[in-house]
């Protein structure tokens, strides 16, 4: 798996304990928060390096793919970006792109750059990811990478402390390469 992944704007590589400034900055705005799923807000030092010690406990043989995002012109960390493999054995897509910097396009270029990865992979053929209904524009991304909806469903929000209603989605390798075949 790679370590490193680069795209036109962007260099996504390995989260590091130095970036926590800039991850407590970024998911400590809660327009951020509200969006993610398992995300705390607040969002601490403590919530931070917690992470770091979940990524450093896993094996080597256990999926991950774990990118944390920055600029390639000023090597600022602006999000992180991610292909997770969760209980149910789904590999689920996740992202989120500090405040300041939305709107630029970012999201779906580092989102394109960590599905190829993931389907570089032989054993991931389909890739799933949820947005809230009222967060359209990771809608947005997600169809602009190939994605379909494919049901709905109430999924836990830990910023907002409830569940919330969700927008099932999902990429399958063949879309995915028919979308971005040159
Ligand atoms: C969702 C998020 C990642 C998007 O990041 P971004 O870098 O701004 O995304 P992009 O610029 O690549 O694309 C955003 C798209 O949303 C659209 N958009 C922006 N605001 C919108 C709004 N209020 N309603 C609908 N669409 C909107 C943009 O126009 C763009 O789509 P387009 O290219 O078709 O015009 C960012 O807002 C974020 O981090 N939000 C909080 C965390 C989160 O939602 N993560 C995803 C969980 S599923």
């Amino acid at each position: 798996m790679n370590e490193r992944l680069e795209t036109e704007r962007l260099l996504l590589r390995k989260p590091e304990r130095t970036d926590i400034p800039a991850l407590v900055t970024g998911l400590g705005d809660w327009d951020v928060a509200k969006n993610l799923g398992r995300v705390p807000f607040p969002y601490s030092d403590a919530d931070a390096h917690e992470f770091f010690d979940r990524l450093e406990a896993r094996s080597p043989d256990q999926f991950d793919l774990t990118f944390g995002i920055t600029v390639k012109v000023d090597g600022s960390y602006i999000g992180g970006c991610g292909v997770h493999l969760r209980e149910n054995g789904e590999f689920e897509l996740g992202y989120w792109i500090g405040k300041p910097q939305w709107g630029r396009g970012y999201a779906t270029e580092a989102a394109r750059a960590v599905v190829q990865a993931a389907f570089a992979e032989p054993r991931i053929g389909t890739i799933t990811a949820g947005y809230y209904f009222d967060n359209p524009p990771s809608g947005h991304v997600l169809v602009k990478l190939g994605f379909v909806p494919c049901g709905e469903e109430m999924r836990e929000c830990r910023a907002r402390g409830h569940a919330v209603r969700c927008h099932a989605m999902l990429l399958t390798r063949q879309a995915f390469q028919l979308k971005h075949a040159a």
